[in-house]
């Protein structure tokens, strides 16, 4: 299986980064955890970018022949009709993910743009969500 983790705007800088809401650890040492976790079972590959347009190239390049995309847009989950679009566009599943609860947060933080497009939603367990998210396209693989 080969599963695909696109981070979007400010998520490079996990570890550092308000830690208060989003924890204190860097992305690329959970990353290297989640691959040996899941090591015989899928592939990981990862993509960050804080560009709109190269989040949705990173989807056109991935999204027709991985087993599953786990998608946290960051800021632009809340405006970007663009990226939902290229949810819509592409094959393969996409789940949305949140690290901090976006519903116990301000009200511009409650709204969507790109959960309609997806399979699912996963938010406010932490840098657990990714694995969660991972399990939930395990699941639907084997459904
Ligand atoms: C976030 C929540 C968004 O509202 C925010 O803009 C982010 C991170 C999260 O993972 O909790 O950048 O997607």
């Amino acid at each position: 299986m080969k599963i695909v983790i696109i981070n979007g705007p400010n998520l490079n800088l996990l570890g550092v980064r308000e830690p208060e809401i989003y924890g204190g650890r860097r992305f690329e040492d959970y990353l290297a955890c989640l691959q040996h976790k899941y090591n015989d079972v899928a592939t990981i590959e990862y993509f960050q970018s804080n560009v709109e347009g190269l989040i949705i190239d990173e989807l056109h390049r991935t999204g027709f022949d991985c087993d599953g995309i786990v998608l946290n847009a960051g800021a632009y989950t809340h405006t970007s009709l663009a990226i939902a679009d290229a949810i819509r566009s592409i094959t393969s599943p996409v789940v949305e993910v949140h690290i901090s609860n976006v519903h116990k947060r301000e009200p511009i933080r409650h709204h969507s743009m790109i959960s309609c497009a997806c399979a699912g939603v996963i938010a406010g367990f932490g840098l657990d969500c990714y694995r969660l998210a991972i399990e939930a396209l395990l699941a639907m693989k084997s459904e």
